[in-house]
């Protein structure tokens, strides 16, 4: 159900979900009179091996259309601000490689003589948010080797200037889902993961399946696509033993993924973002002396640090947030105190660590049930 006033967590998707807003772009910054350096039949080919990954850009729109309801119903508000601008992310793509299949003067590949193409489509955009980002993250490593191939191989042709601008999307792309999953996956019972397992293989088979129609066309442009394969398993693999799906995890980061970096924020090594500040800034919040994150005033601002409860005034300010110890009508009118900033804060805590000792605590069902979670 959603909720009229959530919190949104100072996390690391919040760090991706800003970051986007600094990467903004669409066809209309791609220099178009850029060289193609390609003569047509190597514009033929890259029309034809562009064809799955074109798709995958739709599904990847389409599919992020359907997951944003999910997530605001899990109450995973950093994750459904993030995916919005996923949503942007990929409409620019799907509409700059359409204008780029018009200056190649070629097609792409018709469903009808690829029909694994629907297939992998359709696997990309149905089941859970689950499913959905992991499919997502299979999508996005197959189609940053693609453009990888292009980015390094001619950095000054068109295509390889789109395929650079494309690069910097899906390297969030990638880190959301990476550490989406590597805190969930751990979370969802066997059966899902086996279902995961599953999907991962479906999906690997299809694109391989799919290549058979793009051999030519491959060698054309002097992509070998057995090497190219043997990459995009070994990656798809890695990130799999990650996130926890196989084996048993080894907590390092993705290689090529600086996700804290990417975000502007810290990761727990359990993956979930990790309270900025620490324990420093969870005793300050305990105490009062710091708003607790994703807590906020009527007029959306973060509420104010504690002053002294037994001097605060008993009404918020015209036009202000509500101060500490009185009471708050983005709680409903409860008085908001010592107590509700305890709750608050294990609240936060138990949201963005993982790891530590005191992370049994917060997950008890004692705090749950005072959390109200
Ligand atoms: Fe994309
Ligand atoms: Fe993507």
């Amino acid at each position: 159900m959603i909720r009229l006033f959530p919190k949104i967590e100072d996390d690391l998707f919040m760090g991706l979900y800003h970051k986007a807003r600094l990467s903004q772009w669409t066809s209309a910054d791609v220099d178009w009179e850029a060289p193609l350096r390609l003569d047509d039949r190597q514009a033929k080919a890259l029309a034809r091996i562009l064809t799955p990954v074109y798709l995958g850009e739709q599904a990847a729109m389409l599919g992020a259309a359907h997951v944003v309801p999910q997530l605001a119903n899990a109450h995973e508000t950093s994750a459904q601000l993030y995916v919005s601008t996923f949503l942007m992310d990929e409409a620019r793509h799907f509409e700059t490689l359409t204008r780029l299949y018009r200056t190649l003067g070629h097609d792409p590949i018709r469903l009808r003589e690829m029909p694994e193409s629907l297939r992998y489509h359709h696997r990309l955009v149905s089941g859970d948010r689950f499913d959905w980002v992991w499919g997502i993250l299979i999508s996005d490593i197959f189609s940053s080797l693609f453009y990888q191939t292009f980015a390094r191989a001619q950095p000054d042709a068109l295509f390889g200037r789109i395929s650079t601008n494309i690069l910097a999307d899906e390297s969030r792309h990638k880190a959301f889902a990476h550490y989406y999953l590597r805190w969930s996956v751990p979370r969802l019972p066997e059966e899902r993961r086996e279902g995961l397992r599953q999907m991962k293989e479906e999906l690997l088979q299809t694109m391989k399946a799919m290549y058979r129609y793009l051999k030519e066309d491959s060698r054309a442009l002097g992509i070998d696509g057995e090497e190219f394969f043997a990459r995009l398993t070994s990656h798809i693999e890695t990130h799999a033993r990650r996130i926890g799906l196989e084996g048993d995890g080894d907590g390092r980061d993705e290689d090529g993924i600086d996700a804290a970096a990417a975000s502007g924020g810290r990761t727990a090594p359990g993956g979930k973002p990790m309270l900025p500040g620490g324990w420093t800034q969870f005793f300050r919040m305990l105490l009062g002396l710091d708003p607790v994150p994703g807590l906020l005033g009527p007029d959306g601002r973060p509420l104010p640090p504690r002053t002294d409860a037994a001097t605060a005034p008993e009404s918020a300010p015209p036009g202000g947030a509500a101060p500490a110890g009185v009471d708050d009508p983005a709680l409903g009118g409860r008085r908001r105190g010592w107590a509700h900033g305890l709750r608050e804060a294990v609240h936060a805590a138990a949201h963005a660590c993982t790891s530590c000792a005191v992370a049994l605590l917060c997950r008890s069902r004692l705090v749950r049930a005072t959390n109200g979670g």
